[in-house]
């Protein structure tokens, strides 16, 4: 698909302020910082649509984007930063998993891991409640305009094996380079098509 139209719709913290059901709904998640809010940013061609920051924990709600009125992308916040204080992560726990268990609509996450280290207990903890709760997952490495080629095998394998998935459930990208965008909007494809 070619994403010609989106629009942010609104920032949730419960289910009462979810959109009505209806599209299907892909899900950015991953640790802060690693670049959730830039690679919706590059997949819309908009520069400024979710609001990045250096400042890890910028995204506190979940927020739904509206894709070509056939789609919502709902952008997580991040996990895994140390200075969010114990209320807030537990807020933040809450609310992915009232989405991950509740919602109907929900048919695909993206699980985003920093290609430069190998991922966090805190990765692997996401991934595994991920799979806990049948949810089709693909893992996408960001900042891969970071690595050097000689360090890139290692860093995939460094991710393959700390996840324990193949090769294909892997998408390399760059938000800030464009890398790996046509892989991501074939995936957006399938979730359409099996609608
Ligand atoms: P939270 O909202 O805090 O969870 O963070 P996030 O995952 O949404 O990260 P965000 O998109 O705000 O990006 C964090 C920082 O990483 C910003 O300074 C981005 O410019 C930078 N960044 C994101 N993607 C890339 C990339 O592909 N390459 C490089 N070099 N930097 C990137
Ligand atoms: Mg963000």
């Amino acid at each position: 698909m070619r994403i010609i139209k989106a629009e942010y719709l609104k920032g949730a913290v419960d289910n009462k302020s979810w959109p009505e059901e209806g599209f299907p709904e892909v899900v950015f998640c991953g640790r802060s910082n690693v670049g959730k809010s830039s690679l919706i940013n590059m997949l819309c061609n908009k520069k400024n649509l979710a609001r990045t920051s250096q400042v890890p924990g910028k995204t506190q709600l979940l927020n739904f984007f509206n894709i070509n009125d056939m789609m919502y992308f709902v952008d997580f916040p991040g996990y895994g930063y140390a200075k969010v204080s114990k209320d807030t992560r537990k807020t933040f726990g809450k609310m992915m998993e009232e989405y991950l268990t509740k919602r109907e609509s929900f048919k695909l996450a993206f699980l985003l891991v920093d290609m430069r280290h190998k991922p966090t207990e805190d990765d692997v903890l996401m991934h595994n409640y991920l799979l806990y709760h049948d949810a089709p997952v693909k893992v996408i490495a960001t900042k891969c305009d970071k690595i050097k080629n000689s360090e890139r095998k290692e860093c995939i394998n460094n991710i393959l094996e700390t996840l324990n998935i193949s090769e294909g459930d892997l998408i390399i990208t760059s938000s800030e380079k464009r890398i790996g965008f046509d892989k991501i909007l074939a995936e957006l494809d399938k979730v359409i098509e099996e609608e």
